[in-house]
């Protein structure tokens, strides 16, 4: 099972789940620390991320105050009203459904490596012995198109997959470039100027992660996807209708556990969003947590700058009394660390601002 690039063979987080047992391997037991029981500080059930509505006539003030507010605050929000038809939601769900339903075999001829992780994957990180987390998941492309061929990276089945997973990409995509005008907006820089820090339109990466959580027989020791903060643009999440999960660090370092609306998106602002307007925006850190009683599915829609770009601080965001934290990075190099090392909180935007000297 051992797929050329990882450490060592890779375990299908359904696998464990199937085989029945009643305790999970020491492999996915997480320090203390990290468990889903430790608050790491007060939580209150009360307190919840900001609901933004995105109804609005494009270009709307009130709309792009409240995106901007949001992006400011917590980093994440849920947007209703967001356009994208109920009915693709839908058939987004069902498809990927059916997919991670399949017998493990029957996925095994789309594992993925980590050269360019796309497929089907049950680790993020290459480094040996490291403590995994308890989810399987299928990452792909949509822009700009991999040299991969449609053969090995589109699952077959279910027949609908492809076509539900491209139409939604556009949709989710066009979307993106309406908050991106929102989110520009409410910096006072202009509508286009995040989306021209991107590369244009044209220029933009979008790629999706479809995220599976299988039951798990004692979620309080492990976690579906570590603490991380999204290392791209910025990130629409379309979480299970059924199944809460996710959970938010708030302002005061208590993680919040996010209550979806129903056919809402959970929007995040990811770290190169954060680069590009200095801080002002904040990627902020989020983790996931499993359950006996029942699996979870979520798909992660990232909406990326072109990656070949040097991306810093916008100079409009910069003065002698806020000058810039970041030194210029592309996201293709950007990108590598994660792709080495792992979900692990916010080290890596924390660790460029370190240097942001020049
Ligand atoms: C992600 C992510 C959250 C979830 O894929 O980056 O944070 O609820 N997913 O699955
Ligand atoms: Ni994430």
């Amino acid at each position: 099972m051992e797929a050329a690039g990882w450490p060592e063979p890779v375990v299908r987080v359904q696998s464990l789940s199937e085989s029945g047992a009643a305790t999970i391997p020491d492999r996915y037991v997480k320090p203390v620390h990290d468990r889903p029981s430790v608050h790491n500080g007060t939580t209150s059930g009360s307190v919840s991320i900001p609901v933004v509505d995105l109804s609005s006539p494009d270009g709307s003030a009130a709309t792009a105050r409240a995106v901007s507010e949001a992006c400011r605050e917590w980093g994440f929000f849920q947007a209703v009203n967001h356009g994208v038809p109920r009915e693709l939601l839908r058939r987004a769900r069902a498809a990927w459904r059916g997919f991670f339903r399949l017998p493990v075999e029957a996925k095994q001829r789309y594992a993925n490596s980590p050269a360019t992780y796309e497929g089907y994957g049950s680790r993020l990180g290459v480094e040996r012995g490291a403590v995994l987390d308890w989810g399987d998941y299928y990452f792909l492309h949509l822009r700009p198109p991999s040299s991969l061929s449609a053969a090995d990276k589109w699952p077959r089945l279910p027949p609908d997959l492809r076509d539900a997973t491209e139409e939604y990409g556009r949709e989710v995509a066009s979307l993106c470039e309406r908050l991106m005008a929102a989110m520009s907006a409410g910096l006072s820089v202009g509508p286009g100027r995040l989306q021209e820090e991107f590369g244009g339109a044209e220029g933009a990466g979008v790629c999706v992660r479809v995220n599976y959580y299988p039951r798990c027989p004692q979620p309080e020791l492990t976690l579906g996807l570590s603490s991380h903060s999204d290392p791209g643009g910025m990130t629409v999440l379309l979480a299970d209708e059924r199944v809460r999960g996710l959970q938010v660090r708030g302002r005061g370092g208590e993680w919040v556990t996010v209550d979806p609306i129903a056919d809402a998106f959970i929007v995040n602002v990811g770290d190169q969003i954060q680069v590009l307007t200095n801080a002002t925006y904040r990627s902020v850190e989020h983790r996931v947590m499993v359950n006996a009683d029942a699996e979870r599915l979520s798909v992660a829609m990232f909406y990326n700058p072109r990656s070949d770009l040097p991306l810093a601080p916008m100079a409009e965001l910069v003065s002698p009394g806020a000058p810039a934290l970041y030194k210029p990075m592309t996201f293709d190099e950007y990108r590598l660390y994660i792709r080495r090392k792992g979900p692990r909180g916010k080290s890596q935007v924390e660790s460029l601002k370190a240097h942001g000297d020049r």
